[in-house]
């Protein structure tokens, strides 16, 4: 049992993946036996209908001046973040307007703001990220977004015109301090906007790898609605997008101060006839997941005892959850491929799988390649055209386990 962290009534959880440790937390063997274990576990509130983790570890274990995570690692989220921008500034009507981007990283997404000399700011506490992006010359700061922070900025440059924010929102407990932040920072007609892994996608897809430290919420339409409303805010539209695996993007004012758009109440609707507001349906995702993890445990097994070489692609975070929970190994496993130089050299969290350089994976192509970057599948696909011209095939577990012919 735990408290829920939006409306404070008492949740229990639905699923439980045992120990696992942090998602980005990459290693040398020297650090083995001091690597860190948390439960993760995953609990849904029916009072706000908040999809989210029992516990959560520390910020600073997960964010702090060696953070694995760069953004621009992939072409596809380059041109995704530029339209992404390009919306945005089609939204500020207003002379000199100010941006600030909440969880900016590397830059991906303010780059194309200051290319068009619009006055910003990211919030970024991973400093080697947001050293990156200090280096493109971005504005960054180095610090976590919150209602003190959200004052500071206030008092100093003023109000924001539009504040963004993706994949931030799900990775922060302490939301109302952000959303009061927010509600305080904004100008009065301005605008947030901001995309995070969609709920329904996730449960559609069976995609459990969505949940691991870093990711605490798994927001719906109508969870984020409640949220907002709490701080006399609203949802003004919703629009689905592709990326990671399917995601939402919600745009939300002041209440009362813009039209909301009718997309709101049909994905409420929506939502309450799929079930994402009943706990029976995640009871049967937690079926789902069993059953994919011992589908693809039995497809590695195979494959591996007819002799054949399987590499990973992508050392994603998410692949952190798969790895641990399915006890995937090394001798399942020989390595897993990743163009990220900081991951590079060293081993998979909490499994001990090798990390090596994308030339490795090409200089000696395996039988199978198991895709754990499944969420950049069309990038990588048409890449990797030459692999599955000499005889290599893709093992995939999202939505279902197979191989692709
Ligand atoms: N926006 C990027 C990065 C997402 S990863 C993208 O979509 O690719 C999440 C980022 O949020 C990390 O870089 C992390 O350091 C940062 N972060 C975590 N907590 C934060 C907080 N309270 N305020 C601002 N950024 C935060
Ligand atoms: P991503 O799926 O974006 O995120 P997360 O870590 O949140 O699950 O991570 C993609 C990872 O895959 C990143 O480490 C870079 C790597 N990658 C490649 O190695 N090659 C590629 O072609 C692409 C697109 C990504």
């Amino acid at each position: 049992m735990a408290q829920c962290r939006i409306c404070g009534n008492v949740y229990s959880e639905f699923i439980d993946f045992g120990m696992m440790p942090i998602a980005n937390g990459f290693l040398v063997p020297e650090m083995f036996n001091k690597e860190f274990f948390y439960p993760l576990k995953v609990g849904f509130c029916d009072k706000c209908t908040m999809v989210q983790l029992i516990e959560q570890p520390d910020r600073d274990m997960m964010f702090h001046d060696n953070y694995a995570y760069f953004s621009s690692t992939s072409a596809r989220m380059m041109t995704h973040f530029r339209s992404f921008a390009e919306s945005v500034m089609g939204m500020l009507g207003m002379e000199d307007p100010f941006v600030v981007e909440l969880g900016s990283n590397d830059g991906i997404m303010l780059q194309n703001f200051s290319a068009a000399g619009i006055r910003h700011l990211g919030v970024e506490p991973s400093a080697n990220v947001a050293q990156s992006a200090r280096e493109k010359g971005i504005e960054t700061t180095c610090c976590f977004f919150d209602q003190e922070l959200a004052e500071k900025i206030l008092k100093e440059r003023g109000s924001a015109n539009a504040i963004i924010a993706a994949n931030l929102m799900c990775h922060v407990p302490y939301l109302h301090s952000i959303v009061e932040g927010v509600r305080r920072l904004l100008s009065p007609g301005g605008v947030m906007i901001f995309e995070d892994p969609y709920l329904g996608d996730i449960i559609d897809k069976t995609s459990y790898d969505q949940i691991y430290d870093e990711h605490v919420f798994f927001f719906s339409v109508s969870s984020i609605q409640y949220l907002f409303n709490m701080h006399g805010m609203e949802i003004i539209d919703v629009i689905p997008q592709d990326v990671h695996g399917g995601s939402m993007r919600y745009v939300i004012s002041h209440k009362g101060n813009r039209e909301v758009s009718p997309r709101v109440a049909i994905l409420i609707k929506k939502e309450q006839s799929r079930g994402l507001n009943k706990r029976e349906s995640f009871e049967c995702f937690r079926r789902k997941v069993e059953l994919s993890r011992e589908k693809l445990l039995a497809l590695l097994h195979k494959v591996r005892k007819e002799g054949k070489r399987v590499v990973g692609y992508g050392a994603t975070s998410k692949s952190t959850t798969v790895n641990v929970y399915c006890g995937i190994t090394p001798d399942l496993v020989e390595f897993i491929s990743d163009t990220t130089p900081i991951k590079q050299s060293k081993y998979s969290p909490g499994a001990h799988i090798p990390v090596r350089p994308y030339g490795d994976f090409k200089a000696r192509y395996p039988d199978y390649a198991l895709l754990f970057a499944w969420n950049h599948a069309s990038e990588i696909m048409a890449k990797e055209r030459l692999f599955r011209k000499a005889g290599g095939k893709w093992i995939v577990y999202v939505p279902e386990v197979k191989v692709l012919e």
